[in-house]
């Protein structure tokens, strides 16, 4: 582990893919994903998604993205993760149900570079959610800081979660 974490950046052009059995454990992870991680292929395969989880992340993100996994629908999302030696990387995430003949058989992930300026944002925001989950039961925390973020999100945007996440990624690239 490094002392001080530092961020992890990448080009524009970069797409960080990797694929979930229907557990979120991994089954498939493309070089820029081992490169910028920093884990080998025989770290990853087979183990929770949650390996390269940050702890910086709020509870409330992963429900809110199973939640619309299983209704077989796709969710987008900015994400810090960790790499192997404690640093991190932000990117902005789609994570969608892999469908094979009508039947859902695990997910995949794309993943791009974050702009900066949307980090800023959405650094503020998880913030809040971290505050929340930490004051609510261990229950409720997830649920209760994702419905904080899109109850915010509605009353200040008029808006969607996915329509500002969307907006947010958009309007600074
Ligand atoms: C296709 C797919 C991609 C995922 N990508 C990430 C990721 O990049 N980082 C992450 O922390 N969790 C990712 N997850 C979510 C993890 O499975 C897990 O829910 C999350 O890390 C929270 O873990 P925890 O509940 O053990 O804290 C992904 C899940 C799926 C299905």
């Amino acid at each position: 582990m490094s002392q001080v974490a530092k961020e992890i950046t990448f080009s524009d052009n970069i797409l960080i893919v990797s694929k979930t059995d229907l557990r979120g454990n991994i089954t498939y992870a493309n070089r820029h994903f081992m490169r910028i991680s920093n884990f080998p292929e025989v770290a990853l395969l087979g183990k929770p998604h949650s390996i390269i989880r940050h702890a910086d992340m709020p509870r409330g993100v992963y429900y809110a993205m199973w939640k619309t996994l299983k209704a077989k629908q796709e969710f987008f999302g900015f994400v810090k993760n960790l790499t192997a030696d404690g640093d991190y990387y932000w990117v902005f995430a789609n994570v969608t149900p892999d469908v094979v003949d009508g039947k859902v058989e695990g997910f995949f992930s794309v993943r791009r570079k974050a702009p900066q300026a949307a980090v800023k944002h959405i650094e503020r925001v998880y913030e809040n959610m971290r505050q929340l989950e930490s004051r609510a039961s261990k229950d409720t925390a997830a649920s209760t800081s994702w419905q904080w973020m899109s109850d915010t999100i509605q009353e200040q945007h008029g808006m969607s979660y996915d329509e500002f996440i969307l907006g947010l990624y958009e309007q600074h690239l």
